[in-house]
């Protein structure tokens, strides 16, 4: 419960009235995008930065969002004013930090949380870009409340959208995600702000996935990979080489070939099959969506025949990375049938195509993509549904891709 004070209620002034216009009537500029310089970054927010644009970067505690935006910042910084509010860290912390990076020494910087002194310095300096680190440490003095609740964070976020239009500051709002992802997380502001990006990854992993939840100037299918290493985020052009190797001849591990927006990616996918005496069997994706996995086994034991109605199904992604496509559907099947028969998928198959809930197999969007993507990476068989082109093994159902793709299936 957030106790929130009564407006007053005063005399009500007349409001003018604005005649609206014709859209052919309106003025508007194609602003150019700015490149953040960093090219991970500009590929998800559409082909680089929107002048005046506001964007919320959320992200687990500790993921990498202050070091991937103090390396955007002192990529610009070369070229434009930029301005790093913190409010976390201390200046010197992010002066550490700088020197590991390197490359940062025009950034300004300034360690402030109250809110009106940072919109006035905002409106006097009128940098290109800025950046506040993180928009749950800004607190005005007229909104009750700690620092981090919802109305602050709610006013805060109001308040710098109106000054970064106005003064055309193009602003990065770091916000943390809360355990439920919902009070004073950034979930609030997500309808305020022009774009989201969720940094996601695993701590302990070296590879983060930056991907777009909302982008107004641009698809939201689009994906970064940074692999974070010493000196700080280093993007992995080549995802595909990293996440899609797997050792060969292994039981429950399958590749897929899936879009990520406008970029193939093949992707390594394990699973594990484990007899249980739970009533209800467990079925558990890492990196897959669990309505989908859960469907994925039903058509898997309905017409594959395969028996998983005693076991747990565990199915795990490689690298972090999430997959909300259908497309991979067929690369989840194989690594489950595999580990539920116990063989091996054949070395070198790729695969993709969505699975349908009669068992039939379907074809999957931007195909002759995919199929170059594992020729590149030197996959010496792609399986897909029945009529892809350029496709080594066809099926026609999910029962035939099994055989196809198991060794000596039994
Ligand atoms: N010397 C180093 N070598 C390798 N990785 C490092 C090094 N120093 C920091 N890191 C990585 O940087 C991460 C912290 O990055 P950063 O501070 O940018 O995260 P953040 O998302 O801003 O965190 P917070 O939520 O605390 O603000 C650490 O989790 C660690 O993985
Ligand atoms: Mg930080």
């Amino acid at each position: 419960m957030v106790a929130e004070a009564p407006v007053r209620s005063g005399s009500r002034r007349p409001v003018p009235t604005r005649a609206p216009l014709r859209l052919v009537e309106v003025v508007a500029e194609e602003s150019e995008r700015v490149s953040t310089g960093v090219p991970e970054l500009d590929r998800v927010l559409g082909g680089g930065l929107v002048p005046a644009s506001v964007v919320l970067v959320g992200g687990e505690p500790g993921v990498g969002k202050s070091t991937l935006l103090l390396m955007a910042l002192g990529a610009m910084s070369k070229r434009t004013k930029v301005l790093l509010v913190t409010g976390e860290e201390s200046v010197a912390q992010v002066k550490l930090r700088a020197g590991r990076l390197g490359g940062c020494d025009d950034v300004e910087i300034l360690a402030e949380t109250e809110l009106d002194a940072v919109c006035d310095a905002l409106e006097r300096w009128s940098p290109a870009v800025c950046v506040i680190d993180s928009v749950q440490t800004l607190w005005s003095q007229e909104i009750g409340g700690a620092p981090g609740s919802v109305s602050q964070v709610r006013e805060a976020a109001a308040r710098l959208l109106r000054v970064s239009k106005e003064a055309g500051v193009a602003t990065f709002l770091v916000g943390h995600v809360t355990k439920d992802g919902t009070v004073a997380g950034p979930r609030v502001l997500e309808h305020l702000v022009d774009c989201v990006l969720q940094f996601e990854g695993d701590r302990y992993h070296a590879h983060r996935v930056l991907r777009a939840v909302k982008n107004r100037f641009g698809s939201t299918n689009e994906l970064g990979v940074f692999e974070m290493t010493g000196a700080g985020l280093v993007g992995v052009p080549d995802p595909s080489e990293v996440f899609g190797r797997t050792p060969g001849g292994e039981v429950g591990a399958a590749v897929a070939c899936t879009l990520e927006g406008t970029r193939p990616l093949l992707l390594e996918i394990q699973a594990l099959v484990a007899p249980t005496d739970l009533a209800m069997p467990r079925r558990v994706g890492t990196g897959v969506d669990p309505k989908r996995l859960a469907m994925i086994v039903a058509v898997l034991s309905r017409h594959a025949g395969l028996p998983l109605g005693a076991a747990d199904v565990f199915v795990n992604v490689a690298g972090g990375v999430r997959i909300d496509e259908p497309g991979a559907d067929l690369g989840i099947a194989l690594a489950i049938a595999s580990a539920a028969k116990g063989v091996p998928v054949r070395e070198g198959v790729g695969a993709f195509g969505e699975i349908g809930l009669t068992g039939r197999l379907r074809g999957a969007a931007q195909a002759d993509r995919r199929v170059e993507e594992c020729r590149k990476l030197g996959l010496r068989a792609v399986l897909a549904p029945a009529g892809t082109k350029g496709a080594t093994a066809e099926a026609e159902t999910l029962r035939q891709a099994l055989s196809a793709a198991l060794e000596n299936p039994s």
